[in-house]
C-alpha cells in the first residue's frame, strides 16, 4: 500500500488533487481488498478475527507519515506512533504486521504524523477495515450490496475545484477545528444511495476533521442501532436522532421493507457542539477569518451567512444552523431475501464498575484551554513524555473521567482499547438543550471515541489487554490533535517490552 498523490474527478469540471492510498493484494484472497466505488478514499480491507494483517507500506509523499489502525489492539511499534523508527519518512517504507484480535465491526486507518494529521486526512488519506467474527456471521445480517459504508466528511473546494485547508493559518481556525462548507459521503458530493426495499446495513464513520453531526431521517423514521466503534451491541437500540463525532462509527439496521420502490429518503445532519462560541464573544475574531463561511457551522449549506448561523445557535450544547442533506437513499430494485432483526446481537458483557480498582477515585483528565491551545491536565503533546498519572496497569479495569472545562466539545479517543461509557453529568451552566443531545448518544456499547460536551464530565470503564507499551490518547478533532491535545500513555511495565502472551 502506497500513500501518494492522485488527480480525481469529484466535482464537475477540473479534477482535484488529493492524497490517496493505492493498494493491491500480495497474498490472501483477492476480495479482502476492495475499492470504495468511485472514491479516492479507501481502500477497504476485510479481515476475520484471528487473521494476521501484513501491510507493506510505501510513503510516496514529500513528508513524514505513519499509518494508524484506529480502534484495534495493536503491538507497540505497529500503531503508527509519531516517534522514532515508527515514522515513515519521505520515500521510506514500513511493514505493519499484527494479529486481528478485535470484535467484528468497522475500524479505519489514517495517517498519524505529528502536526500533519489534519492536513493528510483532509486531503484524502483514510481507509476502512472491516473485521468479521463468528458471533457476527451467525446473525446473518445484510451483506454485499445491502451492507454499505458511509464515510461522512466535510470539505471546501476553491473555484478551481481544489481542496482548501486551513486558509486562515493557526489561531482561531484551529481552535474550532477546520470545517468544510459541503458534505461528501465516501468522497463524493450529493451522495445518492440506491437500496433494496428490505433490510440494509449502513456503517457510518465520521471521517471529518472537526465537525460533529446530529443525524435524523427527514421523514422522522427512527434509527435502529446494531453497533458502535468496537462492534455489536448486546441488542439493537432505537434512537430518533444520533450524534456522530469525528472518529466515531455507528452500525445501523435500515429496514426499507415497507417503503415503496421509488421512495426517496434523506439522511440529514446539523452541526453540534459549537454553538457556544457565539456566546463567548468570539464572533468578531471569527469573522476575520478567510474560511469563516465554512466555519460558521452551516452558513453555506443552510444558505445563511456565517454570522447569521452563528447567531442562531441554541445554546451551549445545542445544535446550530439549518439542517443539510448528508445523503439521499432511493428505494430501488426488488426485495432481497427476508432477513429479520435479531433480538440479541452479542453476548459480550460490559465491564462492571464493581470490578474497577479505582471507582472511588477515578483517573481524571481535565480538558482545558489556555494560550490558544487545548491541554489535557495542563499538558500538551510531547513526543516521548509520559506523566505519572499516564502510567496505566495492564489487564485492569479502571474508571476514567474526562472533565471538559473548555467551551467546545471534544471527541476523546484512546488507542489500543475499547471502553464503556459509565455515566455523563453536566454542570447547570451548560445544561441548555442538553437533553436533546443526550438522547442521541449511543453510550451502551464498546467505544474508542467518546464525545465530551462543554461543561460535561464523562466517566468511562477502561481496560488495556494483551500489549504493554506506549500508546496515545487524544482529541479526534484533528486540528486539536495537531495543536497538541494529545498525550502518551505507558501501559503495563514501562521498559518491559511487549507482552505477547494474550
Ligand atoms: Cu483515529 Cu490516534 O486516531
Ligand atoms: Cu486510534
Ligand atoms: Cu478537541
Amino acid at each position: 500500500m502506497k500513500a501518494t498523490f492522485a488527480d480525481v474527478a469529484i466535482l464537475p469540471g477540473a479534477s482535484t488533487r488529493v492524497l490517496t492510498y493505492q493498494a493491491r493484494v500480495l497474498s490472501g484472497a483477492a476480495d479482502q481488498l476492495q475499492a470504495i466505488p468511485g472514491s479516492y478514499l479507501g481502500p477497504i480491507i476485510r479481515m476475520a478475527r484471528g487473521q494476521r494483517l501484513r501491510v507493506n507500506f510505501i510513503n510516496d509523499l514529500p513528508e513524514d507519515t505513519t499509518v494508524h489502525f484506529h480502534g484495534l489492539t495493536i503491538p507497540e511499534g505497529m500503531a503508527g506512533h509519531p516517534h522514532g523508527a515508527d515514522i515513515v519518512h519521505e520515500g521510506g517504507t514500513f511493514v505493519y504486521e499484527f494479529d486481528i484480535m478485535d470484535r467484528a465491526g468497522l475500524y479505519f486507518f489514517h495517517p498519524h504524523p505529528h502536526m500533519r494529521i489534519g492536513y493528510q486526512v483532509y486531503h484524502g488519506l483514510a481507509g476502512l477495515l472491516y473485521v468479521t467474527d463468528e458471533e457476527e456471521a451467525a446473525l446473518e445480517l445484510p451483506t454485499g450490496a445491502q451492507d454499505v459504508p458511509v464515510v461522512i466528511q466535510d470539505r471546501t473546494f476553491d473555484a478551481n475545484n481544489q481542496l482548501v485547508y486551513n486558509a486562515g493559518g493557526m489561531g482561531m481556525a484551529m481552535m474550532m477545528g477546520f470545517m468544510g462548507n459541503r458534505v461528501l459521503v465516501n468522497g463524493r458530493p450529493d451522495y445518492e444511495l440506491s437500496l433494496a426495499p428490505g433490510p440494509n446495513r449502513l456503517r457510518l464513520l465520521n471521517g471529518s476533521n472537526a465537525r460533529t453531526y446530529m443525524l435524523t431521517w427527514q421523514n422522522d423514521m427512527p434509527f435502529t442501532v446494531l453497533g458502535t466503534d468496537g462492534g455489536l451491541l448486546r441488542s439493537p437500540l432505537t434512537r430518533d436522532r444520533l450524534v456522530l463525532a469525528p472518529g466515531e462509527r455507528l452500525d445501523l439496521w435500515v429496514d426499507l421493507t415497507s417503503q415503496k420502490v421509488g421512495t426517496e429518503l434523506v439522511l440529514q445532519g446539523q452541526s453540534l457542539g459549537y454553538g457556544m462560541m457565539g456566546g463567548m464573544g468570539m464572533m468578531g475574531g471569527m469573522g476575520n477569518m478567510g474560511m469563516m463561511g465554512g466555519m460558521g457551522n452551516m452558513g453555506m449549506m443552510g444558505g445563511t451567512g456565517a454570522m447569521g448561523a452563528m447567531g442562531s445557535t441554541t445554546g451551549m450544547t445545542g445544535t446550530s444552523g439549518a439542517s443539510f442533506p448528508v445523503l439521499r437513499v432511493r428505494v430501488e430494485g426488488s426485495a432481497p431475501p427476508a432477513a429479520t432483526l435479531p433480538t440479541t446481537l452479542s453476548a459480550k458483557e460490559r465491564f462492571r464498575v464493581e470490578d474497577a480498582m479505582n471507582a472511588a477515585s477515578p483517573r481524571t483528565f481535565r480538558l482545558e484551554m489556555a494560550h490558544m491551545a487545548f491541554l489535557i491536565n495542563g499538558r500538551s503533546f510531547d513526543v516521548e513524555a509520559v506523566a505519572e498519572d499516564e502510567k496505566i496497569p495492564l489487564d485492569t479495569v479502571e474508571v476514567w473521567q474526562y472533565v471538559n472545562a473548555t467551551p467546545v466539545a471534544h471527541p476523546m479517543h484512546i488507542h489500543n482499547t475499547q471502553f464503556n461509557v459509565l455515566e455523563r453529568t453536566i454542570g447547570a451552566a451548560s445544561s441548555y438543550d442538553y437533553d436533546t443531545v443526550r438522547r442521541a448518544f449511543v453510550d451502551e456499547g464498546w467505544k474508542d471515541v467518546v464525545l465530551v460536551m462543554p461543561g460535561e464530565t464523562v466517566k468511562l470503564l477502561v481496560k488495556f489487554t494483551t500489549y504493554s507499551g506506549m500508546f496515545m490518547y487524544h482529541c479526534h478533532i484533528l486540528e486539536h490533535e495537531d495543536m497538541g491535545m494529545m498525550r502518551n500513555l505507558m501501559v503495563g511495565d514501562s521498559g518491559a517490552g511487549h507482552n505477547m502472551g494474550g
